[in-house]
This record gives C-alpha cells, sequence and structure tokens, in this order.
C-alpha cells in the first residue's frame, strides 16, 4: 500500500501547478551614484599611488555592484547618477573634492536627467557614505526630479559607518514621498561577496514585496500551470482534458504507466482529491513555444483513502499550441 501510495504522491506531485499569485508589478527605477577608481579596503593597490596602503583600484563602484543585484532581483530600470565634473580617481584627491562639496553646500550638476520619471512608481536611491553623510549630487538629483507620491527607498554603501543617518537624511527632503527602509552594505562586501550581498539584499526586497514576480511567457506559462491545478481541485475533466495533450502518460514511481483517461478517471470518481499546496523554488523556462517548469511542491491531498501532505520535487514540459501552453511529457 505505502509503495503504492507514493507512487501516486508522486504521481500527483508531477502535476500540480503553482499557487503562486500574480499581481501588477510596481515600474522601478534604481538610481545610484558610485564611483570607479581608488577607494577604501578594496581593489588592487596601484605602485606610486599616495594612498596604496590602505586604498585599491576598482573597476566598478561598490554601490553599482548593489544596484546591480536590485536591478535584477526586482527588474527594475537601472540608472547612474553621474555629474557634470567626474569625480577623481585618486582616493586622496577624492577625499578633498568630497570635503570641499560639504563644506560649500554644493550641487554638483547632473550629466543626465531621469526623463521619463514619471513612468516610475518606486525609486530605489543609492550612494556611498563620504564623510559620514551622502554625496551632495543625491541633493541634486531629488531636488531635479519629481518625485511627488513616489515610494523612495534609500541603499548605500560604506566602510563602518552604516546609513550614517542619511534614512532620516532623505526622510526629510522628500516629504510627498514614502520612504521606506534603507539598507546598508559594507563596500568590500558589495565588492568581493556576490552571495553575501545577494544574501542580505534578498529579504530586505522580499519584506517590501519588491521582488520581481515572473513577467510574459512565463507567467503564461505559470497561468497554465494554475489552471491544471484548480481543474484537478475542481475535479474539472473537461479543462484537464484540454490543458493536457492527448496521449500524455501518467508515469507511477513504480512505471506503472497510466493514460489521459484512466488517471482523470481516478480524479472523477473519488479516488484521487486534491485539496491544497504550495510552491516553492519556481523555476520556469521558456524557449520559444516550449516552457518547463520546476518546482518544489508541498501537496495535501486525499488518495486511495490515506489522506496526507507531501513536499517533492516537480519537473512539467509544455508547449504552446494556438495560443495556449499545453502540458505533455
Ligand atoms: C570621499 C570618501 C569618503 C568616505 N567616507 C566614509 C565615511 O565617512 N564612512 C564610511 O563608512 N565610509 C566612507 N567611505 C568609504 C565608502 O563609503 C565606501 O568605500 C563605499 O562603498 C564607496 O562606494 P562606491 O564604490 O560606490 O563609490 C568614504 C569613501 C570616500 C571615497
Amino acid at each position: 500500500m505505502m509503495k503504492k501510495l507514493f507512487a501516486v504522491i508522486l504521481l500527483l506531485a508531477l502535476l500540480i501547478p503553482s499557487a503562486m499569485a500574480e499581481e501588477t508589478a510596481p515600474c522601478i527605477l534604481v538610481v545610484y551614484l558610485s564611483r570607479a577608481g581608488e577607494n577604501y579596503n578594496v581593489g588592487v593597490t596601484r605602485e606610486g599611488s599616495a594612498s596604496a596602503a590602505y586604498a585599491g583600484y576598482i573597476e566598478k563602484g561598490n554601490t553599482a555592484m548593489m544596484a546591480a543585484v536590485i536591478a535584477e532581483l526586482t527588474g527594475g530600470d537601472l540608472f547612474e547618477i553621474r555629474t557634470v565634473t567626474p569625480y577623481p580617481e585618486d582616493y586622496a584627491s577624492m577625499l578633498r573634492v568630497a570635503q570641499e562639496e560639504i563644506d560649500t553646500d554644493a550641487r554638483p550638476e547632473l550629466a543626465a536627467q531621469v526623463e521619463n520619471m514619471a513612468d516610475y512608481d518606486v525609486v530605489f536611491i543609492g550612494y556611498p557614505i563620504w564623510h559620514g553623510r551622502m554625496p551632495q549630487a543625491i541633493y541634486t538629483f531629488m531636488e531635479t526630479h519629481d518625485l511627488t507620491g513616489k515610494t523612495v527607498i534609500p541603499f548605500n554603501t560604506h566602510e563602518g559607518s552604516g546609513q550614517s543617518g542619511t534614512q532620516r537624511v532623505i526622510e526629510k527632503a522628500l516629504p510627498n514621498c514614502t520612504v521606506l527602509q534603507g539598507l546598508a552594505i559594507q563596500g568590500k562586501t558589495a565588492q568581493e561577496d556576490p552571495e553575501r550581498t545577494k544574501s542580505l539584499i534578498e529579504p530586505w526586497l522580499e519584506g517590501m514585496h519588491m521582488k520581481k514576480t515572473t513577467a510574459g511567457a512565463e507567467a503564461e506559462v505559470l497561468a497554465a500551470y494554475e489552471a491544471i491545478q484548480q481543474a484537478m481541485i475542481d475535479k474539472d475533466i473537461e479543462t484537464l482534458d484540454r490543458l493536457y495533450e492527448d496521449g500524455t502518460t501518467f508515469t507511477h514511481m513504480s512505471g506503472k504507466k497510466q493514460t489521459k483517461a484512466e488517471f482523470f478517471g481516478e480524479i472523477a470518481d473519488g479516488t484521487l482529491n486534491y485539496f491544497a499546496y504550495d510552491i516553492q523554488n519556481l523555476k520556469i523556462t521558456v524557449d520559444g513555444n516550449e516552457a518547463a517548469l520546476s518546482a518544489s511542491v508541498t501537496l495535501k491531498a486525499k488518495v486511495y483513502g490515506a489522506s496526507g501532505s507531501w513536499t517533492l520535487p516537480v519537473t512539467a514540459h509544455f508547449t504552446k499550441t494556438n495560443g495556449q501552453w499545453i502540458a505533455h511529457n
């Protein structure tokens, strides 16, 4: 009995679609200021540099690295804040320039503006900490773009100062925005440890519901999978028949194969009953009209008189035919 039960569960799991909900995704922009060149505690030492004892050369700034991860995980667009007068590559000179900007409460002119700001609902604003503050060019950015009504999320890199009070500074500067809690990551981590960087960013984004969901063809495949799931719960054989290619077989772990008719018959007559499911680690890949979906599915079912909840790996294949994704072996 146990063997058969397990076989049936596996069979069921192979057919379980996702429970992921589709929501209208916000339009996200990831704006950042970051400096390549010499910086503290990272990069490769340059011979002859005055600050070689504590600063190395990097090709891409630490905040730029952090911004790229945020853009990838949110599906947001990237925009780099650049100043008309570029910042010096040399670390010692940069320290001086940053201090001068603070002392004069400067508003460095930006080389480009975000022309389509109206398109965005959410704006991440990223920057390094310079002398305990955000670069003055961030003020220029906030003062020369209309961010009214938008959700603004700060993020920054640093070498020990954390956010250094910049959360409050941004909240005060943008009273007409909803400013969510920002995230600070050490510059060295952002530069050298992408895995840790991602592991810090991911839960922060999830907590704000900013991680991207599936889109386009992936969403269609997901919808097809969900339709199958719902039809199995509803014992809607007509829909199941439509969403499974004719000739699809359902293989038990024991090796026993069932036809569509046999499998659907057991759903219809109450031998197989689906109640609930939970999807984790969903991955959908689409290649033209072919798609594959894999996930880890926890399934609640009553099969052959036994009730239970099981978590199993799932792989399902789909082909798009006449505009509809159809499942098959
Ligand atoms: C001019 C300057 C001043 C800095 N001041 C601070 C500071 O006050 N506190 C701190 O933790 N890090 C400070 N740092 C280190 C930077 O915040 C850190 O290296 C950051 O990751 C640089 O980001 P970026 O590579 O995107 O420019 C400073 C760096 C520079 C260049």
